[in-house]
């Protein structure tokens, strides 16, 4: 089910979706015009480009970044049993969301999606196709309101608070200013869940090349779009006192990679990590 705050009860799927502004850059379609996809309008491109010139590499961080998040599934339900997720940042539906890589590992996988950007919401039914026996639905929330998320209905329909959750977190704390105190909002989520529960997180970092990162938030910032480069420090803050599961916070290419360790982990400027809160 979709559920958004426009909606009168039991109105959910009949409400139309707020207005979406296409006269300006939007975080989750620029990602999605580097990922190839198709969700995204000439301002969006037109900043997307402006960043591929600054860093070139862009398009395969992004993807780095998604492929992060299905070695991250795929750990989280083989070595630590987890079959729910939260899914907060979900961003426009794309190759191997969250509930496609759980799914495939286990059929019964559970996934609440939460985004708070219009155009993730008008196309949240492609996130919608579970299996039988598992469960998935998408909410418009927002991260900075944690309450939102916690105190919907949809997140007990879909996941049981009394069985460890799998928090993702991927590419979106970037998106929330230091002013809007998301050590806090994430503290408020960590602590709603269950012991065994585990947190991913990736977060883009200046540490690795911080005359392009500094470059790409100034373009960022003429086009509107806030976005925060944190350091590993501030990144582990978000992990609060649960253990890091190995190999702890690494460049996101580094973290677990299938086959081969990457020949320069550094090229692509995300830190990642997975802490699992103690029993
Ligand atoms: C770069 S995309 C990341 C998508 C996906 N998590 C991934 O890592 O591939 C960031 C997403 O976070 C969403 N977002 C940004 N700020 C948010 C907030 N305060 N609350 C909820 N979602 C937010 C954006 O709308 C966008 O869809």
């Amino acid at each position: 089910m979709v559920h958004n705050e426009w909606a009168q009860p039991g109105e959910d799927e009949m409400v139309e979706p707020p207005p979406i502004d296409t006269t300006v850059a939007h975080s989750a379609r620029m990602y999605d015009y580097w990922l190839g996809g198709m969700t995204n309008f000439a301002a969006d491109r037109r900043l997307g480009a402006a960043v591929e010139e600054l860093i070139p590499t862009i398009r395969t961080m992004a993807w780095e970044n998604r492929r992060f998040l299905g070695r991250a599934v795929r750990h989280l339900i083989q070595a630590h049993g987890i079959s729910q997720f939260l899914d907060v940042g979900t961003g426009i539906p794309t190759k191997g969301n969250t509930h496609e890589v759980a799914q495939l590992a286990n059929p019964a996988a559970r996934v609440l999606y939460v985004d708070n950007d219009p155009i993730v919401l008008a196309h949240a039914n492609a996130l919608l196709s579970s299996t039988a026996v598992g469960r998935t639905a998408y909410i418009h929330a927002d991260l900075r309101e944690p309450r939102s998320i916690l105190d919907h209905p949809a997140l007990r329909e879909t996941l049981d608070l009394e069985q460890p959750v799998g928090l993702m977190l991927l590419g979106v704390l970037m998106l929330v200013a230091d002013a809007d105190e998301p050590w806090l909002h994430v503290a408020e989520l960590l602590d709603a869940l269950p012991p065994g529960s585990c947190v991913a997180v990736s977060h883009v970092t200046a540490d690795f090349d911080p005359r392009a990162v500094g470059a790409v938030v100034n373009a960022e910032d003429e086009g509107r779009i806030t976005l925060v480069p944190r350091t590993k420090a501030e990144v582990g803050r978000f992990l609060a006192d649960w253990e890091l599961l190995e190999p702890g916070i690494v460049p996101v290419m580094a973290w677990r990679p299938d086959g081969e360790p990457p020949a320069d982990p550094q090229a692509a400027y995300y830190w990642a990590a997975v802490a699992r809160k103690p029993f």
